[in-house]
C-alpha cells in the first residue's frame, strides 16, 4: 500500500522550487554553448546541492539513470538532511538537453516530490504518451484508438473540426506514420525537437500554447514528471511502456514492473498528491527561460500543488555570484 500521509506539501514546495531555479541558475552559462554534457553536469550539481538542504527523508525514483551510469542523483540516492517526511522524487535536471546547447526553445529544470510509494518507479525505456487537457470526459481519447480516431474524438469533444485542433509530436523518424496519419485528419502538428514534459504541460493550458493533444512516444521517466504536472494543472494522460530489447525488460524488472503491457493512467503513474517546480531555461511557451543582464540572473519558475490544484509562477532575479 502506498504511504498517502500527510508530506507537508504547502511547507516543502518553496524548497522545491528553490531546487528548481538552483538546477536553472547552474545551467545559464552553458546556454548555447554546444555542450550538452557540461551544460546537463552543471544543473545535475547545483540540484543535487540544493535537494540535500530540504528536511526531507527523500529517495530520487525517476533520476539521472542507475547507480552504475549516473554518479549523482542516480535512482535511488537518498536525498535531504534524512530529518522530514519520506517522499519519493522525480527529477531532470535538466529536460532538453541539446535544446539548452542549441538555445532552442522550452529546456526546462524538473522536479516532483510525492509520499513514499507513489510515482512509478520507470526505467529508462520509452513511453507511448497520450495527454489532453483538463475539461474533457474520461476517456475522450485512449491510446487504444487509432491516432486518426483520437483527432475526430477531441474535436468532437471540442465541439470543433479536425482542422481546429493541434497535436504536439517529437520530430522523430519513428513518428513518420504518426505524423502521416494525423495530418491526413486535417489537423495541425507542432513538431518538436526536443522536450516532451513541456510538449505534454502545453495541452493543460491549450488557449495559452495552442496545442490540444500531445501523441507519440519519449523517454519514461519525463512521462512521469509530465503526469505529476497534469496532475496538478488538470488534464488526462495515458503512458505505455515500451520495450526494444531484453536489456530493457530487465531494466523493468529492476525497477519493480511486473506488466509489461499495462496502460498506466495519470494517477496510475502518480498516485497521490504531488508537487512540482519547472524552472525555463531557454524562453517556453509555459515559463520563460532564464535573463542575463549584466550582474544578475533572472528565472521563471511554475510551482503547482495537485492537493490544491494551485499554480504560482514566480520570477527570481538573483545577482550573479
Ligand atoms: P534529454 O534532455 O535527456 O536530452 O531528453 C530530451 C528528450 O527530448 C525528452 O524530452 C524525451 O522524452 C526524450 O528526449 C526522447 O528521446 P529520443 O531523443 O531518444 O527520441
Amino acid at each position: 500500500m502506498a504511504d498517502t500521509v500527510e508530506f507537508y506539501d504547502r511547507m516543502l514546495s518553496l524548497g522545491l522550487a528553490r531546487v528548481s531555479e538552483a538546477a536553472a541558475l547552474a545551467s545559464a552559462r552553458m546556454i548555447g554553448r554546444g555542450d550538452e554534457k557540461a551544460a546537463d553536469q552543471a544543473a545535475v550539481n547545483a540540484m543535487r546541492e540544493q535537494l540535500n538542504l530540504l528536511d526531507i527523508n527523500g529517495v530520487v525514483v525517476i533520476g539521472e539513470g542507475e547507480r552504475d551510469e549516473a554518479p549523482m542523483l542516480f535512482i535511488g540516492e537518498k536525498v535531504g538532511t534524512g530529518k522530514g517526511p519520506a517522499v519519493d522524487i522525480a527529477l531532470d535536471p535538466l529536460e532538453g538537453t541539446t535544446l539548452t546547447a542549441k538555445d532552442m526553445p522550452n529546456a526546462l529544470t524538473v522536479i516532483a516530490m510525492a509520499p513514499r510509494g507513489t510515482l512509478l518507479h520507470a526505467p529508462d525505456v520509452y513511453m507511448e504518451k497520450l495527454a489532453i487537457g483538463p475539461g474533457y470526459a474520461v476517456d475522450t481519447v485512449t491510446l487504444s484508438m487509432s491516432p486518426s480516431e483520437r483527432v475526430a474524438a477531441l474535436a468532437k469533444a471540442k465541439g470543433c473540426a479536425a482542422s481546429d485542433i493541434t497535436v504536439c509530436i517529437l520530430e522523430r523518424p519513428r513518428h513518420e506514420a504518426l505524423i502521416a496519419e494525423v495530418r491526413a485528419t486535417g489537423a495541425a502538428i507542432r513538431l518538436i525537437t526536443d522536450g516532451d514534459v513541456a510538449g505534454v504541460i502545453h495541452c493543460a493550458e491549450a488557449a495559452i500554447t495552442g496545442i490540444d493533444m500531445y501523441m507519440g512516444s519519449g523517454g519514461a521517466p519525463e512521462g512521469v514528471l509530465a503526469a505529476a504536472a497534469l496532475k496538478c494543472m488538470g488534464g488526462q494522460m495515458y503512458g505505455k511502456l515500451l520495450f526494444r530489447n531484453d536489456d530493457e525488460r530487465s531494466r523493468a524488472v529492476r525497477a519493480g514492473i511486473k506488466d509489461f503491457d499495462r496502460i498506466y493512467t495519470r494517477d496510475e503513474l502518480v498516485t497521490a498528491d504531488v508537487i512540482f517546480a519547472a524552472t525555463g531555461v531557454t524562453d517556453g511557451s509555459i515559463v520563460r527561460g532564464i535573463k542575463r543582464e549584466v550582474g544578475f540572473l533572472t528565472t521563471e519558475t511554475m510551482l503547482m500543488r495537485s492537493k490544491t490544484g494551485s499554480v504560482r509562477r514566480m520570477i527570481y532575479r538573483t545577482p550573479v555570484k
